[in-house]
């Protein structure tokens, strides 16, 4: 991120959520609430983390911006570029993998006719490969939204996303 990025302007009511966070550590440890405050800024902010955001982000809890964009490029569960309205996180960690998470990233590959990483042109879907959710005992699954599918087929993928408007 280069110096001349203007930071956004955080609403009120995200300023509000992060202080909620920046609340739970001691004052001059305001950084510490970089994860959540990332998290509330991509989720109601357009959905992925702009150069901007992040600047914004890295003003607000007074820390270098530098180092709001090395957690925010290091956690797959945060987003840089645009994503689709349902994004598709398939987790091939271990449990995953040895489960064939190789298989349902194929079938998705597949069915949306794009490739992991990739979003459909309709911007409906995006399929993105993440670390592990903590659902092992479930493996393979993905998540969407805040929801889990666990023991993922493909004929359990086509009817999940069927049911995705
Ligand atoms: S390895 Fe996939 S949820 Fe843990």
């Amino acid at each position: 991120m280069t110096e001349e990025v203007q930071a956004a302007v955080l609403p009120e009511h995200i300023k509000r959520e992060i202080d909620h966070w920046i609340a739970k550590y001691p004052a001059d440890f305001k950084q510490s609430a970089v994860i959540p405050a990332l998290h509330i800024v991509q989720e109601q902010m357009g959905g992925y983390l702009t150069p901007e955001l992040m600047a914004a982000v890295a003003d607000y809890l007074e820390m270098p911006r530098v180092a709001v964009l090395e957690v925010a490029s290091f956690y797959s569960m945060y987003d840089l570029k645009p994503v689709g309205r349902h994004k598709i996180c398939v987790c091939t960690n271990v449990s995953c993998a040895l489960k064939n998470s190789g298989k349902v990233i194929e079938h998705l590959e597949k069915r949306l006719n794009i490739k992991l990483g990739e979003t459909t042109a309709d911007g409906k879907f995006t399929i993105k490969s993440v670390e592990c959710l903590g659902a092992c005992v479930g493996a393979p699954m993905f998540q969407i939204g805040k929801e889990y599918y666990e023991h993922l087929t493909p004929e359990k993928i086509d009817t999940i996303l069927d049911n995705l408007k």
